[in-house]
């Protein structure tokens, strides 16, 4: 089907773009709203006028275009500027922490705001019969994009959510052990010592330098963790520290060789940069989708291989029947079916635009600041991102000697109203910066600015 003829459709709702047959109901199917429509038109427009050919295909779970492309379409300024106006924001404000939740495109809130109106008339018709069937669509696109079978695929509240259904549903005796990295998730790292309180297990908590010197190193080291008694290794797919991406798909065949699941924390990792579950072999695996995707506040996903679902216990008890099911981990009780339900429109979008120019841009945002701190930093500067590699994606950390990371970010924020993430690990320091899809090219000059600035005059 010709692009334009499907959004057209789509945005005035006449064609049911991402709803089936049988969930069919009398509230209205996601629809893309026609403002934000035209923005995506006005950018694929561009993009097929530099000669980039069949971009968008409805048919197809990905953007099927080269790295050549990729990088020519990130450097692109008439392609995104359409995207950033996609976008409410408060311009006033310069906002480099994307990684912690970003803000979901105009048209997905819009999407998210009618399902709530419309749930509130009445919500137990409304919400519970008519919306929430439709997170089947949702899991059928997310499966989709993932690269699973939908009865894999189980939706969330956030990664947190995803990640700790894990952990506290895997059967452990004590004495079991347990292999993370000092660099996982807080939320994680509380939620193993929790059962190492409670269950008696052990947890082995390895260090690695970042940007890690070579793959094959890091996954020596977590080979090294491993005991006979080991049962599970955490680990994340990227940090949410330096944006160090892990050898994952190493990681997982070499713990597999040795009997121990691998639970993947992909808060950071899914739609930011493309990949799919076997690219990884992975059996486990949670997201967060109101960072990268940019659905929704409040909105995850929870994939576990269908042979593996009885192991795991939900966090929140299923239905009897319901122990091979992966439903069983969304029985929550009463919750918004809204904010789900618009996860359908996120991914759209991001299919739309392309996991890889996605990534290609949001590496091009994080170079622009990167490579212009290290270039004119006199070497005061230390990025630990990897750069110019596959190892490294949007997420940025640099340090300046003799500048405190705590105190410049304050003075970012305080002062200039740039809004980044002084992190301070026990094993380094520096600053995360973030951009998002929407992030201008003169954004990221001026924070690069704003810091050359206080390594120049000081921050008193
Ligand atoms: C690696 C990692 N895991 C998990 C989370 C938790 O995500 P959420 O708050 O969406 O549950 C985050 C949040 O930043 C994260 O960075």
């Amino acid at each position: 089907m010709d692009r334009r003829a499907f959004l057209g459709a789509a945005a005035v709702g006449t064609t049911a773009a991402l709803a089936t047959p049988s969930l069919a109901s009398a509230a209205p199917a996601p629809t893309f709203a026609p403002h934000a429509v035209r923005r995506l038109l006005d950018a694929m427009g561009v993009a097929s006028a530099r000669g980039a050919a069949d971009l968008f295909d409805p048919e197809g779970a990905r953007w099927q275009g080269t790295a050549a492309e990729a990088a020519a379409t990130a450097a692109d300024e008439d392609f995104w500027e359409p995207i950033q106006r996609a976008f409410d924001l408060d311009r006033t404000w310069i906002n480099l922490n994307n990684g912690g939740c970003s803000p979901a495109p105009t048209h997905v809130l819009a999407q998210m705001e009618r399902d709530l109106r419309y749930s509130n008339l009445l919500p137990v018709i409304h919400m519970w019969r008519d919306l929430e069937p439709r997170i089947e669509v949702v899991r059928r696109e997310l499966a989709r994009e993932f690269g699973c079978d939908p009865e894999e695929m189980a939706i969330t509240r956030n990664a947190s959510e995803a990640m700790e259904t894990l952990i506290f549903g895997v059967d452990l005796k004590p004495g079991d052990e347990v292999v993370v990295s000092t660099q996982n998730y807080g939320r994680m790292l509380n939620a193993w010592r929790q059962r190492v309180k409670r269950d008696g297990i052990v947890l082995r908590e390895v260090s690695f330098p970042v940007p890690m010197t070579s793959p094959q190193a890091l996954v020596d080291r977590f080979a090294a963790a491993i005991t006979p008694r080991t049962r599970v290794m955490e680990l994340p797919h990227i940090t949410n520290l330096t944006g160090q991406i892990l050898p994952m798909r190493e990681l997982i065949a070499m713990a597999r060789a040795r009997h121990v699941l691998t639970f993947v924390d992909g808060a950071h990792a899914f739609a930011q940069f493309p990949f799919t579950r076997d690219e990884l072999g992975v059996d486990f695996y949670g997201t967060s989708l109101h960072k990268w995707l940019l659905a929704p506040i409040g909105t995850g996903f929870l994939y576990v291989r269908q042979a593996r679902i009885p192991e795991i216990w939900p966090l929140m008890a299923g239905n009897p029947g319901q122990e091979a099911d992966i439903r069983k981990y969304e029985e929550i009780g009463t919750h918004p079916a809204a904010n789900h339900n618009a996860i359908a429109v996120a991914t759209a979008f991001h299919r739309s635009l392309g996991a890889a120019r996605k990534a290609a841009r949001l590496v091009h945002l994080r170079d622009r600041w990167a490579k212009r701190l290290l270039a004119e930093g006199q070497g005061r500067v230390q990025v630990r991102t990897p750069l110019d590699s596959p190892w490294g994606g949007g997420i940025g950390f640099f340090d300046v000697d003799g500048l405190n990371n705590e105190k410049l970010g304050n003075w970012l924020m305080g002062q200039f109203r740039v809004v980044q993430t002084p992190i301070t690990h026990p094993e380094f320091r520096g600053i995360r910066v973030t951009p998002g899809l929407y992030t201008t090219l003169d954004e990221v000059d001026r924070f690069s600015e704003l810091v050359l600035r206080a390594m120049k005059q000081g921050i008193a």
